[in-house]
């Protein structure tokens, strides 16, 4: 593939970096991943949305008393959990979904974005491997992240839409329009959906020796820049944010492993 042009796009800049990197990444990235998906397994009522149903558990059941269960409640155990996982990668949401799976009995579909094909395949593969159907898991290429291409084709019919969660992780600081990815992301919740975002909290400059320096947009968020994302892009209701400390892993044998704070952030589409 030809090398991006220093003037290329950020997303031109991703796809390219990202297509070389899909073979290696869950190797490279192993223990830092499994960190981040603790951290996320550990923070489900936190994430709040319907992964986990506790309202329909108890005697509401049986609202009447006449011994019948609710059919509203029933319903609701029967509905499908929807997570958007943008930016998807190789397939850091499947902890996630089999976590939700493990918890109700939900059935629930993941559904992958990413502009890079290779990640796209990757993550395929991984779904395939793990005995899920296309219906269960599956990615897409895609970019919602070009201003003047607010539907892409690619990314239209109802698969793409109506979700209970849109979920992020490490891909925001990848974006030259974060604001513009957030709002895509919320017009594609259902109302009452969450909007879940990890990344970075700000840090120094990138090193720019460092192989990925050229496809980081951000140094990192502060709180409220994030704050101000969720807000103007309709998930501002219960806003949260947490921190957590995460030991990425060294890229090359000469490079120190290093140290980042890490956001988890939640809203709800109104
Ligand atoms: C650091 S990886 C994170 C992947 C995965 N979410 C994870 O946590 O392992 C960043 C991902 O963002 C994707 N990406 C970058 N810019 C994007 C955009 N505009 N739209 C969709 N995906 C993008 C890259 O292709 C890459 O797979």
């Amino acid at each position: 593939m030809a090398s991006a042009s220093p003037s290329a796009s950020a997303s031109d800049q991703n796809r390219e970096f990202f297509n070389n990197e899909a073979a290696s990444y869950d190797a490279k990235h192993e223990k830092t991943l499994s960190q981040l998906v603790e951290e996320i397994r550990s923070r489900l009522d936190f994430i709040g949305a319907d992964l986990v149903n506790d309202d329909d558990d108890d005697d509401s059941d049986d609202e009447d008393g006449d011994g019948a269960v609710n059919k509203d409640a029933e319903a609701a155990r029967e509905r499908a959990v929807r997570l958007l996982d943008y930016a998807c990668g190789t397939g850091v949401g499947l902890p996630l979904v089999i976590v939700s799976r493990a918890l109700a009995p939900y059935t629930t579909q993941c559904v992958g974005v990413d502009l890079s094909e290779n990640m796209v395949a990757a993550y395929n593969a991984r779904a395939e491997n793990q005995g899920l159907t296309a219906d269960e898991m599956h990615a897409y290429q895609g970019n919602l992240c070009v201003p003047d291409d607010p539907s892409p084709p690619a990314l239209a019919g109802p698969t793409f839409f109506d979700f209970d969660i849109a979920a992020v992780g490490l891909g925001f600081h990848h974006f030259d329009n974060p604001a513009l990815v957030a709002r895509r992301l919320v017009e594609r919740l259902r109302p009452g959906g969450v909007l879940l975002i990890l990344d970075f909290m700000a840090h120094g400059k990138l090193d720019s020796t460092h192989a990925a320096s050229h496809t980081v947009m951000h140094h990192g968020f502060s709180e409220d820049h994030i704050r101000q994302l969720y807000e103007q892009a309709g998930a501002g209701t219960d806003f949260k944010l947490e921190q957590a400390g995460i030991a990425f892993n060294r890229a090359t044998e000469s490079r120190p492993e290093m140290r980042r704070q890490i956001f988890i952030a939640r809203g709800v589409k109104a």
